[in-house]
């Protein structure tokens, strides 16, 4: 599946403020989750609603209501943690889940720490969650443990993603639809996305 990208000038205009070194934790995290809510908007486009009727103070209608059982949020620690906010004032019923996943400084390589899922998880859609999709290696990391407990439907949702890594996870995984709200130009020697925004994890929680 080709990678959905918000091409939308208010995401830009908020892009424009993450990416700003001077910009503070406060406003980081509040953007990070501001976009994580646009991301989450537009991939529920496809969602189904179960028909039911209520009663308007004028008549009773039949219109459709999202089942919230069928989801599950998964943020990859520690970044993704920084738009579960954002996803869950939309979708506040749906299930969490956590994966702990850090990159090898010197491999670049995956590490993945931590395990945690709802029960029934296999049962759910699951919106994976982290704002940076670089080489791909964690999203891919991811996708196929949550594909070895059973899941079936999967989205991934990223704030900025760098097309090597978009391109391989597409490969690896075609069945998983990325959202993206920019892809920008490329990976640099330390597999940093350019321009991108740093560290997000560290600028989420003001480590560095
Ligand atoms: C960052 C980011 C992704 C990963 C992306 O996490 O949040 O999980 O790197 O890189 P990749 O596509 O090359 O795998 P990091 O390892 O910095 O951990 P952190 O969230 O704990 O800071
Ligand atoms: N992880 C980040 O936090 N930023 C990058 O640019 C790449 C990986």
């Amino acid at each position: 599946m080709k990678t959905i990208e918000l091409n939308h000038p208010l995401i830009q205009h908020k892009l424009a403020i993450l990416r700003d070194k001077k910009t503070g934790t406060k406003e980081f995290r509040e953007l990070i989750s501001e976009i994580a809510t646009f991301l989450c908007y537009e991939a529920m486009k496809d969602a189904t609603l179960e028909e039911v009727e209520i009663e308007t103070p004028i008549t009773t209608m039949k219109t459709g209501k999202l089942n919230e059982d069928n989801y599950a949020f998964v943020p990859i620690l520690r970044a993704g943690t920084g738009m579960l906010e954002g996803v869950i004032s939309v979708v506040p019923n749906a299930k969490i889940g956590h994966i702990g996943m850090y990159r090898n400084e010197e491999t670049f390589e995956p590490v993945n720490y931590f395990f945690k899922v709802p029960k029934d998880i296999e049962k759910r859609e699951v919106i994976i969650l982290d704002p940076m999709l670089a080489t791909g290696g964690s999203a891919i990391d991811a996708i196929e443990l949550l594909k070895s407990k059973g899941v079936k439907k999967m989205k991934f949702l990223s704030i900025i993603g760098a097309p090597e890594g978009i391109e391989r996870v597409e490969r690896e995984h075609p069945d998983v639809q990325i959202y993206c709200a920019h892809i920008d130009n490329q990976l640099n020697e330390n597999k940093y996305i350019v321009p991108g925004l740093g560290d997000a994890g560290d600028r989420i929680f003001g480590t560095k």
